[in-house]
């Protein structure tokens, strides 16, 4: 005759068996509490299961314990209740992706070294502490405002994608200390500071949008700019030292008075400058396919001139021009002044394909801003 307490001995290892082999494989785990997280991640120093916060998950989920988190944590649709996501053991971790989580304000990793990526989105404030890092695939976190520490992040393979557009957004910095190449960066909203001194490669489109006070934009050394450059807002200067030579659009669109000098530049594509800019030079140009600048305001077309000079510039087609509120200004593009004019040229003949949609969507990136 077999005891009872053999019975339950026999129960109780074949549970502290199955939970040991539940670390490292099998279905999503579904937690709707810090109990069941808990719970699910007891024992387990690397944890192998997807893990799916469920919708009425309330408050911080901390995965405290777990060195190795080698799948993906994801979050249902919609966790309201959400506050805070505690990696403070992780070394390894996977990714992180966020539906909506009004309520998240911080995400903390501490010691995690090896991460591919993270996506966030709240209308909190949200802290971002994940100090030790220096590469990883995208950062893609969105809030009312947000405090973002990675002092030693170098290379990001993807996007970089920040913004705080909520209703009664603060203004956030964009402090990167060490961060060299980025492939795409979208940074929109109200920002406060943009601190990217060692960025020199951005090679997919690049978009840099301020609706709130006027900042001062400098990328000392952003030098290889392949995809796209499109900056739009509010611009005390925009300074890029570096950017000697580049096929990209650039295109800069200012809301508030703008002097533009591009110091260095010396071989460029198409650059499209409109707003409220005032004079824009380019002392260095020797080749351009087509510059096209539309001021609100009465621009000075001096720089221009000597950059169509400089760079041979074919300006007979009407692509390329200075144009600006005050109709006295049109330059070899002769005949086409006044803003109809250049409405048309804009759209039907001088903007490429590329370009116009690069237009349309920096255009319409900052008509939404302009809007919320
Ligand atoms: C984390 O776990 C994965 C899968 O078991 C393994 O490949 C990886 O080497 C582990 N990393 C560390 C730092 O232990
Ligand atoms: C989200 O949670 C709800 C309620 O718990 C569940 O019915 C639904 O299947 C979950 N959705 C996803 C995408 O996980
Ligand atoms: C985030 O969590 C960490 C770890 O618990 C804590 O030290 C830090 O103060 C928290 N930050 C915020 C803004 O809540
Ligand atoms: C970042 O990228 C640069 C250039 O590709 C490389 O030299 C450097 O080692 C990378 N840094 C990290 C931390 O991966
Ligand atoms: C730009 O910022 C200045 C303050 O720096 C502010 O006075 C101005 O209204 C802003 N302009 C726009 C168009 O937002
Ligand atoms: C621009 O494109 C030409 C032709 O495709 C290429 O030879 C050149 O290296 C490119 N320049 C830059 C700075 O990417
Ligand atoms: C230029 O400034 C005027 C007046 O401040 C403003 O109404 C307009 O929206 C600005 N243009 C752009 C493109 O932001
Ligand atoms: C543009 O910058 C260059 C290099 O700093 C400088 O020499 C030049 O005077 C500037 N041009 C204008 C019109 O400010
Ligand atoms: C335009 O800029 C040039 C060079 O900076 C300057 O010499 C000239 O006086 C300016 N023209 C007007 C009308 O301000
Ligand atoms: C300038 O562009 C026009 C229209 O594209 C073209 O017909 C003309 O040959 C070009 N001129 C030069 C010098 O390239």
């Amino acid at each position: 005759m077999i005891s009872h307490g053999t019975h339950y001995f026999a129960i109780g290892v074949l549970l502290a068996a199955s939970a040991a082999a539940d670390c490292l494989s099998g279905s999503t785990v579904v937690v709707d509490s810090q109990t069941a997280l808990a719970a699910a991640l007891a024992d387990c120093t690397t944890f192998g299961r997807k893990i799916e916060i469920d919708s009425s998950f309330s408050g911080a989920a901390s995965f405290a314990g777990v060195t190795n988190l080698s799948a993906a944590i994801s979050t249902n649709l919609s966790v309201p209740g959400l506050t805070e996501i505690l990696l403070p053991d992780v070394v390894q971790g996977y990714n992180f992706i966020a539906g909506s989580t009004p309520r998240l304000r911080n995400f903390s990793a501490p010691r995690m070294t090896d991460f591919l990526a993270l996506r966030l989105d709240t209308e909190e404030a949200l802290t971002v502490d994940i100090p030790l890092i220096t590469a990883i695939d995208s950062i893609d976190v969105g809030g009312k405002t947000l405090y973002l520490n990675f002092p030693m992040l170098e290379n990001i393979t993807g996007m970089l994608s920040l913004d705080n557009e909520v209703s009664s957004a603060e203004p956030f910095a964009v402090d990167f200390p060490l961060l060299r190449t980025a492939t795409e960066i979208v940074i929109t909203g109200t920002v406060s500071n943009i601190y990217l001194p060692r960025l020199k490669s951005a090679y997919s489109a690049t978009q840099i949008g301020n609706s709130g006070d006027a900042i001062a934009l400098d990328l000392p050394r952003l030098s290889e700019v392949t995809g796209g450059l499109a900056i739009g807002g509010n611009f005390s200067s925009i300074s890029l030292p570096s950017l000697v030579e580049t096929n990209a659009t650039i295109s800069i669109s200012a809301s508030s008075p703008l002097s533009l000098n591009f110091t260095s530049l010396v071989k460029a594509n198409t650059i499209e400058i409109t707003g409220n800019v005032t004079d824009v030079y380019f002392p260095q140009l020797t080749s351009a396919n087509r510059i096209y600048i539309s001021s609100s305001l009465d621009v000075n077309c001096t720089g221009y001139d000597q950059a169509a000079a400089q760079s041979s510039l074919n300006t007979s087609d009407g692509s390329s021009g200075c144009y600006g509120s005050s109709t006295t200004v049109a330059t070899p593009a002769a005949g086409h002044s006044g803003l109809a004019e250049i409405a048309k040229i804009g759209v039907g003949v001088g903007v490429g394909l590329g370009g116009f949609i690069i237009l349309a969507a920096v255009a319409y990136f900052f008509c939404l801003r302009g809007r919320k």
